[in-house]
C-alpha cells in the first residue's frame, strides 16, 4: 500500500529515527564523493500554491541527486481546485508521475490529493503543517545535540503550521516542546490536545515570554504572518512585538542555546539581525539539511531498496 507523508503524527517512532538516520547517511556519503541514483527514471510533481525558495530547490535538487527528475508546477498552472477539482488533479498525476509533493493553502486540499491519487503524496506546507521542515530541524539538532528528549525546545511566535508539526514531532520522539505566543495565537486546539494525548513528551503553551524561555536549549522562531495571512499583518504586528527574540531572550535562555528559524526571515520584526546572524545561530544548517531529509524521504516513501530501514 503506498503511503504518504502529510505530517509527523502519521509515522511511527521507529520510521521517524529511520528518516533521521537516513539523512544523515546521505549527507555523510555524498561529501564523501557516493552518488545516490537510487531512483533513476522516478518522476517527482511539485504543485506549489504559494511562494518558496528552500522548498523548491531541495526538493528538485534532491530528486536529480537520487537520478530522477522533477516537474515544477506553478500556481498559475493548474490552478488547483479552480480549473479542476482537486481529485481530478491527483488522479491524472497518479497517470504519470511516481511521487507528488504540495505546498497548498488549505490543508484540506493535500487530504484530497492523497486520497485521490495512487502514489505516495509529501506535504510541503500547508496552512496546518510543515512536516519536512520540522524533520529536517529535528535532524539538524541530532546532529548538533547528543540526545533530542533531554533539549528543551522553545517555539516563540505564531500557534501556526510550524508549531503544530513541532507538537506532533515531540508527541512521536518524547520532545520537551513550549510554545510562547500572545494571548489568541496559540494554534489549533485540536492538534495541541491530540499532540498531549499521546502522553509521551511534554508540550507547553505559556504568553509569558521571560518564563517560557528561561533555561531553553534551543530558541526557534517563525514569522509573525505566514503566507496567504497578509490581510491580518498590521494586526499580527502589534500583538507579537512584545514578542521578539533579542539578546536578551538568548540570555534568557540556557548558555550555549542554540537559535533556529526556518526562514525566511525578517530582521527586526521576529528576530533581532544580532540574534539571527549571530555565532549561535544555526539558521543554514537547518537549510542544508532540508535536501537530506527530503531525499531520505523520498526515497523511504518510493521504497528504493538502498533506502530500506
Ligand atoms: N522554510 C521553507 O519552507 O522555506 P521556503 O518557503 O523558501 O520553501
Ligand atoms: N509559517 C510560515 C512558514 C514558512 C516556511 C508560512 O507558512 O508562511
Amino acid at each position: 500500500m503506498k503511503r504518504d507523508l502529510l505530517d509527523i503524527s502519521q509515522l511511527s517512532v521507529d520510521e521517524a529515527w529511520g528518516l533521521l538516520e537516513l539523512s544523515a547517511r546521505l549527507k555523510r556519503e555524498r561529501r564523501e564523493g557516493n552518488s545516490h541514483r537510487w531512483l533513476e527514471g522516478a518522476t517527482l510533481a511539485m504543485i506549489f500554491e504559494k511562494p518558496s525558495l528552500r522548498t523548491r530547490v531541495t526538493f528538485e535538487t534532491g530528486m536529480f541527486q537520487l537520478g530522477g527528475h522533477a516537474v515544477y508546477l506553478t500556481p498559475g498552472d493548474i490552478q488547483l481546485g479552480e480549473r479542476e477539482p482537486v481529485s481530478d488533479v491527483a488522479a491524472n498525476l497518479s497517470r504519470w508521475v511516481d511521487c507528488i509533493m504540495a505546498r497548498t493553502f488549505t490543508h484540506v486540499s493535500i487530504e484530497s490529493l492523497a486520497a485521490n491519487s495512487t502514489v505516495p503524496v509529501i506535504n510541503a506546507l500547508s496552512d496546518l503543517f510543515h512536516p519536512c521542515q520540522v524533520l529536517a530541524d529535528c535532524f539538524t539538532l541530532s546532529e548538533l545535540r547528543e540526545d533530542l528528549s533531554r533539549l528543551r525546545i522553545v517555539f516563540v511566535g505564531d500557534g501556526n503550521n510550524m508549531s503544530h508539526s513541532w507538537m506532533n514531532a515531540a508527541a512521536l520522539l518524547g520532545l520537551d516542546f513550549t510554545l510562547v505566543c500572545p494571548p489568541g495565537y496559540e494554534g489549533d486546539s485540536g492538534v495541541l490536545s491530540r499532540a498531549r494525548a499521546c502522553g509521551k513528551g511534554r508540550i507547553e503553551v505559556t504568553n509569558d515570554l521571560a518564563q517560557g524561555t528561561r533555561g531553553a536549549d534551543v530558541i526557534y522562531t517563525d514569522v509573525w504572518t505566514s503566507m496567504g495571512q497578509e490581510d491580518e499583518a498590521e494586526k499580527r504586528r502589534r500583538a507579537f512585538a512584545p514578542y521578539q527574540v533579542t539578546r536578551k531572550t538568548m540570555d534568557n535562555a540556557a548558555p550555549g542555546a542554540l537559535f533556529m528559524h526556518c526562514l525566511p526571515a525578517h530582521r527586526g520584526e521576529e528576530v533581532s539581525a544580532e540574534v539571527i546572524d549571530g555565532s549561535n545561530s544555526i539558521v543554514l544548517e537547518q537549510s542544508e539539511n532540508r535536501l537530506h531529509l527530503q531525499k531520505a524521504v523520498i526515497a523511504w516513501l518510493l521504497q528504493a531498496e538502498e533506502a530500506r530501514f
